[in-house]
Parts: C-alpha cells; structure tokens; sequence
C-alpha cells in the first residue's frame, strides 16, 4: 500500500514536471496550426482528433509548462506523422542548446514509443542513422522553445548524410523563404510550417520505423488571404549532395503523398493552395 502511494506520488510529480501533455484533440494547442486548423488525413486524424486513439496520440509538446509545438504520433511505427509549429523568425540564442538529451514521452508506455535504448549508438550505426529532428532547433524562436524540440517524438531515425546535407541545407532554404516573404502588417515574421515522415520498411533495434521519406511545408497569409506556402520532400537515404531537395508547390506535395499514402490528404487551409509567389518567379532552388 505504501508502495502504491509512493508511486502514485512519484508519478504525479512526473506528470507535473512533464514537458508535455498528451490530449483528446488539438484544440488545447491549436496555436500552432495555421487558422487553428490541424491537417485532415482520412482514417487518422479528422477536425483535430485522433481516429484511432490507441495508435495516433494527439501530443500538445512543451517546457516550463508553456506549449512550444504539437506533434501527432504513431505509436505503432513509434514515430511521429508530423509536427508543427509557428516560426516567427531567426531566434536569438546560443549555440549550446544542441547538447541536449533526448527526453521522451513521460505520458506513454515504454512500448508506444521510441526510446534513448533504441537510439543507442551500436543501434545508430548498425543502420546508419541517428536522431532526426522533424521540428528542427534552428527553426526555433527562442530557447525555451529550441530545447522543448529534444524529444523522441519529434524524431525519426534519420540517414546520417541526409541529415546533415540536403536536409539541413533545405532547413536553411526554407527559412530564408519564410524570412523574407512571410512578414505579417508589423514586419514581423508570421509562419505555419509542418514537417512529417512517411513509415518505411526497415526499423531501428527492431523498434522503431525508419522512414522512407521526410517532407516539409509552410503556409503563411495576409489579412487579404494572399498566401505563399513551400513544400520540399526526399527519400531518406545516404546522400552527400546538399543541394539536392527540389522546392515544390503545397500541392505537389499533398498529391504526392496522395499517390504514396493511398489517402487524399489535406495539409494547410486550402487559401494556402492558392500561391501568391507563383508571380515571384523563384528558383527552383535556394543558395545558402
Ligand atoms: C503508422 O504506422 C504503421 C506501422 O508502421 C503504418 O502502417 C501506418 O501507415 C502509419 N500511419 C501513418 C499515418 O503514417
Ligand atoms: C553531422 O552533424 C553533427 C552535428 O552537427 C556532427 O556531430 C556529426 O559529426 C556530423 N556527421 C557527419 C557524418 O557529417
């Protein structure tokens, strides 16, 4: 008895500590979707729930009791579909917030997740992988927000190579976009962005799902519903060219993942499909 009351004490504190909160829907952060609106995949999650609560949790991610993203996550592959967070801009804070250690869910069972076990280095190397950010640290606003992105279920097992080149490079690509033509009536910098992973065939100390692909894309509005949204995606394989990732349109992206998923999916608001930078004239690529 007194064991149970210890636990369940210890257990509370945990909860309370906890750096994020698994919900019902995503209502309670919907913050971070742009118009408050969560993507609309058939079969999983349809108006901000999940349509298979053991398998896809609904996660409102955080620290310091403040949310700082949101994250939907598939606990049979135990990798997230996606998440998403509002980028509001070069963030102002050191270097060192990358020497963090990876949390993981507290509000999940050992067995609905990917853990540090799973990511062990001889696990890592055996196939070549290590943790890949779906929320990147450099998208981050400040450092409460950068740190609260070192959890597993903003992660994927990740190509070392890819990770670090063209994926890193289009991080970079994408945020130049956003800098420059996502300014909001006050100048500042006002984005929606999503990140997601495809489940591929082959999995991490027989665990975890490493994906076959990794995509990201980006909407953000003005008061007049004139939009400019992104999208990139690649295959999560070796790849030592960083300028490889192709940028593409918010509706390539989603037919895309139409072909590869079997499901029409919808990402962003449909304004967003409507691109205002069609008359930009871009390159097909970015130079950073
Ligand atoms: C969740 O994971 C399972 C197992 O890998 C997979 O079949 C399913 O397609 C995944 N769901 C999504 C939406 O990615
Ligand atoms: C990838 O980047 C990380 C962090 O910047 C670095 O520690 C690691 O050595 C890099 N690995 C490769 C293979 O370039």
């Amino acid at each position: 008895m007194m064991v149970l009351i210890i636990l369940s004490a210890v257990l509370m504190l945990a909860f309370q500590c906890a750096v994020s909160y698994v919900v019902d829907d995503f209502s309670k952060c919907s913050e971070f979707f742009l118009d408050s609106q969560s993507p609309h995949i058939p079969a999983v999650l349809e108006g901000g729930k999940s349509q298979n609560q053991n398998r896809y949790k609904i996660i409102c991610q955080g620290a310091n009791k403040v949310y700082t993203f949101a994250t939907l996550y598939n606990t049979t592959s135990r990798i997230p579909v996606f998440s998403a967070y509002k980028y509001s801009g070069k963030g102002k804070f050191s270097r060192k917030v990358r020497k963090q250690h990876w949390k993981i869910e507290p509000q999940l069972q050992q067995n609905e997740q990917a853990t540090n076990e799973d990511y062990s280095e001889e696990n890592r190397e055996k196939m070549n992988v290590n943790r890949g950010h779906l929320f990147p640290v450099c998208h981050a606003k400040d450092v409460t927000t950068a740190e609260s992105t070192f959890i597993l279920t903003n992660a994927v097992p990740q190509k070392v190579s890819f990770n670090n080149g063209s994926w890193a490079h289009m991080e970079q690509c994408t945020k130049q976009l956003m800098d420059k033509h996502c300014l909001d009536t006050n100048n500042k910098v006002s984005a929606y962005v999503l990140t997601g992973a495809v489940p591929g065939n082959n999995k991490l100390n027989n665990r975890v799902n490493i994906p076959s692909m990794m995509w990201m894309a980006f909407c953000c509005c003005d008061s007049k519903k004139n939009c400019f949204s992104k999208a990139h995606w690649a295959p999560n394989e070796d790849d030592e060219n960083k300028n490889k990732i192709q940028m593409k349109s918010l509706k390539e992206l989603q037919d895309y993942l139409k072909n590869t998923l079997g499901k029409e999916l919808k990402l962003f608001n449909d304004k967003c499909l409507t691109d205002k930078s069609v008359k930009t004239n871009l390159p097909p690529m970015c130079k950073v």
